[in-house]
């Protein structure tokens, strides 16, 4: 099966933790966007949804399923997102798509977050995908040499020559050389330095389920 033919294996499978009568929540990138055209078949059974993302926004829209701000609602039972390296405890890095800042704060409304990813995606140790870090563009300089101090190299994201701008106005800088052995105490570390927006580990926000596709179908990681 090809990279996409596993996507669209857990977008699909992904349907069964939606709840009938609720809005859920979103994430963002190609694996969600999988899941997002399996959900147009059940778009009468719920309300809609909370996205993290403007693309995601305007996908969820176009297929017809009623988009609501996350300030309207309340908790939310559940929040389905992909991944860029997961690991057996569920602990993620996130942001190739630099939609982290929203997609933490919809993973953080919600219950239960299910990760869905190809198996290329799981991993021992967190870090060797450059880790996302979403800054204000002022602390850009010193948010780098903090990195560099813990033996990573950071790099500003670009887009057509120039810096990204993410949904919420930043930027994004990526950081390689990282291994990242104790997530939940790195996170808390760097989400406490001045600038950083969200910075792309999620271990406070961990998956509850990973269904990860593999060659021999659906595994569900719990
Ligand atoms: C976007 C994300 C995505 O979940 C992550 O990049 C995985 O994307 P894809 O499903 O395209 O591999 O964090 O900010």
């Amino acid at each position: 099966m090809t990279q996409d033919e596993l996507k669209a294996l857990v977008g699909q499978a992904a349907l069964q933790y939606v709840v009938p009568g609720e809005i859920v929540g979103v994430g963002t990138g190609s694996t969600v966007n999988k899941f997002i055209d399996a959900l147009a078949a059940m778009k009468d059974k719920i309300p809609g949804a909370v996205s993290s993302s403007n693309a995601s926004t305007e996908r969820l829209r176009a297929l017809g399923i009623q988009v609501f701000d996350a300030n309207e609602v309340g908790e939310l039972s559940v929040y389905i997102d992909g991944a860029d390296e997961i690991d057996r405890r569920g602990y993620m890095v996130k942001g190739g798509g630099a939609a982290l800042t929203r997609e933490k704060i919809v993973a953080a409304q919600s219950k239960r977050f299910v990760c869905i990813a190809d198996e290329s995606k799981l991993v021992d140790t967190l870090g060797k995908f450059p880790l996302p870090v979403e800054v204000i563009p002022m602390a850009t300089k010193r948010i780098t040499a903090l990195f560099a101090a813990k033996g990573g190299t950071a790099k500003l994201r670009m887009k057509d020559n120039a810096p990204l701008v993410t949904d919420n106005g930043q930027h994004i800088l990526d950081v390689t050389g990282l291994a990242i052995g104790d997530p939940l105490a790195f996170e808390s570390e760097v989400n406490q330095w001045p600038g950083v927006v969200t910075v792309g580990v999620f271990a406070h926000q961990k998956a509850a389920v990973c269904l990860l596709g593999t060659a021999a179908g659906v595994k569900t990681l719990e």
